[in-house]
């Protein structure tokens, strides 16, 4: 497998990179919207005990969900230093000669721990620019560690204490997104949220000619809630009323976006939002997604208290396995897999 990590930097774009100009991002919609800003929630108060200030932050959250299915948090209890750390060892890995990384290189989904490139969204015919790991992160074992590379040294100390850290942010924000929705406190907590969290580690490096690449191309992500560090380096762009609205890097921030399963749970309120990643000539970008996800068994479906006369039931019941499944149908065939499950 040829990872774009370990290629020279090249004077042209190969081929196999190149998008047809429908799909570049410059021609899919007007890019500059300096006058949108997505929300940046300071979560320092839901910390505190006070009941009437959580509520407040719970509120600004399920606004600024419920526009444009995107945030930011800051003062998010996740220490400068976790995300420092395992950012570094993530580069470092990606650094590494090719022949460090090749026992990890796979497409088979179901390894614990494995890196990639260029997953191409058209059956191999276009390529993103992007190398990733894909790795499972939680719950955590020392059978886990263990598929986890040694190398650099760093690696699993840091990821189980970035997980660990991540993790806990994850239950308060599903915590005050259910204070938010008035549903009860626990609703996302168990089943829901207890599946095996995976993280990619999404490499871009610096890209001769960013007008014909993309990163990744748009897409909703398909578990409950996503945790995103991207870094300081622009690139993430969500789509909001039609058009791309760049995620700002804010130093030290998360961003934070919801799954199609959210939207399901919620029955349509907090909505699962199309983004993509563009490339730049510049540096490499560096983002961590870590994905909260149901067990595979749990049951899914609207929350009751989401459904009422005014707002039926937009989606049926289901088991999550099924919806994996048909994720990959859906892709295949370029559908949207919401509608398998109206
Ligand atoms: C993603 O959609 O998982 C990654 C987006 C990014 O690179 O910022
Ligand atoms: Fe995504």
């Amino acid at each position: 497998m040829e990872l774009l990590s370990n290629r020279p930097l090249h004077a042209s774009v190969p081929d196999k990179y190149v998008f047809p100009p429908e799909k570049r991002a410059a021609l899919l919609h007007d890019a500059p919207s300096s006058d949108v800003a997505l929300p940046v929630v300071d979560l320092q108060r839901a910390y505190l005990s006070d009941a009437g200030r959580r509520r407040l932050v719970a509120e600004e959250i399920i606004k600024a969900g419920k526009e444009f299915g995107f945030f930011q948090v800051v003062n998010h209890g996740v220490a400068e230093d976790a995300v420092r750390a395992f950012r570094k060892a993530s580069a470092e890995f990606f650094a590494m000669p090719a022949e460090e990384k090749l026992p990890y290189c796979s497409d088979d989904q179901s390894k614990p721990f494995r890196v990639a490139s260029s997953t191409s969204y058209d059956r191999n015919q276009t390529r993103y620019w992007r190398d990733y790991l894909k790795l499972r992160c939680h719950p955590v074992s020392d059978e886990l560690v263990g598929h986890w590379p040694a190398k650099p040294e760093s690696f699993r100390s840091s990821l189980a204490e970035f997980s660990a850290q991540v993790h806990e942010l994850a239950q308060t924000l599903l915590l005050l997104i259910a204070e938010g929705l008035g549903l009860d406190e626990g609703f996302f907590a168990g089943d829901l949220s207890g599946g095996d969290t995976q993280m990619n580690v999404n490499y871009y490096p610096p890209c001769p000619d960013p007008s014909v690449t993309l990163g990744l191309l748009p897409h909703c992500d398909r578990h409950l809630l996503t945790v995103l560090s991207q870094g300081d380096v622009a690139g993430l762009q969500a789509s909001y009323r039609g058009r791309w609205l760049l995620v700002r890097p804010v130093p030290g921030a998360f961003v934070i976006n919801f799954g199609h399963q959210m939207e399901i749970v919620t029955n349509g309120v907090l909505a699962s939002v199309e983004h993509r990643a563009l490339t730049n000539s510049a540096v490499a970008r560096m983002s961590v997604a870590t994905l909260i996800m149901p067990k595979m068994d749990c049951r899914i479906g609207p929350a009751p208290d989401m459904v009422s006369e005014e707002n039926p039931a937009k989606f049926r019941e289901f088991v999550f396995r099924e919806f994996m499944a048909a994720y990959d149908t859906a892709a295949a065939n370029r559908e949207d897999v919401l509608e398998y499950f109206r």
